[in-house]
């Protein structure tokens, strides 16, 4: 088997540590090396390490050599929070807000969650490929190599299958990886505004078997909020998600407190998302647990919201992670890297801690934590060239583009052409 050698990387990030996520002070040791080889066979990676160690393990006339040309090289993002199923953007909730509304008057007013709802189930199982194939090679040209995606724009069995099939499909096609989560709780359809005791009895009864019957997810998320899903509810919903072997999710405290959180440590959620309104006790009830608390400032950028409390999250030992949330409602960005210009301008985040949320306990938070996010030997070989000579450059040029390339399990799967 022909292996690959990545030379010539001025400053290589391994997020070297233990099989775990990453918390307090571990989230700022990212494993600079400067002048860095990474050595890969059969899509993992073998060693990743200074370049003369590296050429001690291998001869370079034997291999595939993939230049870095002098720049920064780290794993892929692991962007573990998206809605990118839609069939088109939300335009006039943006104008609107833009002139003073707010998310949840917007949602009264006819835009919402409903309104893309109404458009996805009219948008045939192929227009819907069409567009997420479309997003998926901007995430792949902005340095992210896994993605966890959600349903939730169907709210009936027909169009939430239609959405988890689009995305199983396109993860079996590549090269972005998928990881499925149902999110039917999303809001309780039009059709059963008055009953929505039915819907969360579909929810549970029918349709979560369903989706571990035919393998659609591998988690189930609930948007626990006022006006759309309790506590209560919430638990009912997960605890059902987990006897049919799926992982749990949870939108917390996103626009109001809602006890989100506190079920997610409650009921050992891989992660608690948003946490915008956490308070304390929701803080150090995460921070005991292995739930991951994953922020998505994106959306509060969008939405100009107060951003969730990531300092107080880190320093009471929360295993932080970061994602994008993309979405045509709260945050039409997939790049990664603005996300973290704003971990670090507005949530003082330092650059290595916002570096291993949106890489390590990205993985971690999307239960792949033992196969991604690091270069330590065995892992599956995602890694981004990005155009700059210091790691320190990713939030600092934000809304910049400078990937040179992509690489998913060994094989470039992106090049900037020129
Ligand atoms: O994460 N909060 C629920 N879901 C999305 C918004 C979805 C939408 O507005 O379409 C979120 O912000
Ligand atoms: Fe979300």
């Amino acid at each position: 088997m022909e292996q690959t050698l990545i030379l010539n990387i001025a400053q290589l990030l391994t997020f070297p540590g233990l099989d775990a996520p990453r918390r307090g002070r571990d989230l700022s040791s990212v494993g600079l090396i400067r002048d860095a080889a990474v050595l890969i066979e059969e899509g993992l990676i073998v060693s990743a390490g200074p370049r003369d160690v590296i050429l001690k393990r291998t001869s370079p006339e034997k291999c595939r050599i993939v230049d870095a040309q002098g720049r920064v090289v780290l794993p892929g993002f692991v962007d573990a929070h998206t809605h990118p199923v839609f069939a088109a953007p939300r335009l006039f909730d943006f104008e609107q807000r833009a002139q003073g509304k707010t998310y949840a008057e917007i949602a009264t007013g006819g835009g919402g969650i409903l309104s893309t709802v109404d458009l996805v189930r009219k948008s045939s199982a192929e227009s819907l490929m069409a567009a997420f194939k479309f997003w998926t090679q901007k995430f792949l040209e902005s340095g992210t190599t896994t993605l966890e995606a959600k349903s939730g724009y169907g709210l009936d069995w027909e169009n939430e299958r239609k959405i988890l099939r689009v995305l199983t499909q396109v993860g079996k096609e590549g090269p972005l990886e998928i990881v499925p989560t149902f999110l039917g709780a999303h809001a309780v359809p039009p059709e059963l505004r008055e009953r929505r005791e039915v819907y969360l009895r579909r929810v549970i009864e029918e349709m979560i078997p369903q989706v571990a019957g035919e393998n659609l997810a591998r988690f189930v998320d609930v948007f626990c909020e006022g006006g759309y899903f309790s506590k209560e509810e919430s638990r009912q919903i997960l605890e059902a998600s987990k006897k049919a072997g799926l992982g749990l999710k949870i939108h917390a405290e996103q626009l109001s407190r809602n006890g989100g959180a506190a079920l997610a440590a409650d009921i050992e959620a891989a992660s608690a998302d948003h946490l915008d309104f956490a308070d304390d006790s929701d803080i150090r009830a995460l921070a005991r647990t292995n739930v991951v608390a994953c922020l998505v400032p994106g959306s509060n950028y969008f939405l100009s919201k107060p951003y969730p409390s990531a300092r107080k999250l880190i320093d009471a030992g929360a295993a932080v992670a970061l994602a994008t949330d993309f979405n045509p409602g709260t945050c039409p960005c997939w790049d990664m890297r603005m996300i973290l210009s704003i971990a670090c301008t507005q949530m003082k985040m330092k650059i290595e801690e916002a570096l291993s949320a949106s890489i390590v306990n990205g993985a971690w938070a999307a239960s792949l934590g033992k196969t991604h996010g690091t270069l330590q030997a065995g892992k599956v070989a995602d890694l981004v060239c990005h155009e700059a000579q210091d790691y320190r450059e990713l939030p600092y040029y934000f809304a910049q583009s400078p990937v040179l390339w992509t690489m998913k399990k060994g094989e470039i799967v992106f090049r900037r052409s020129g």
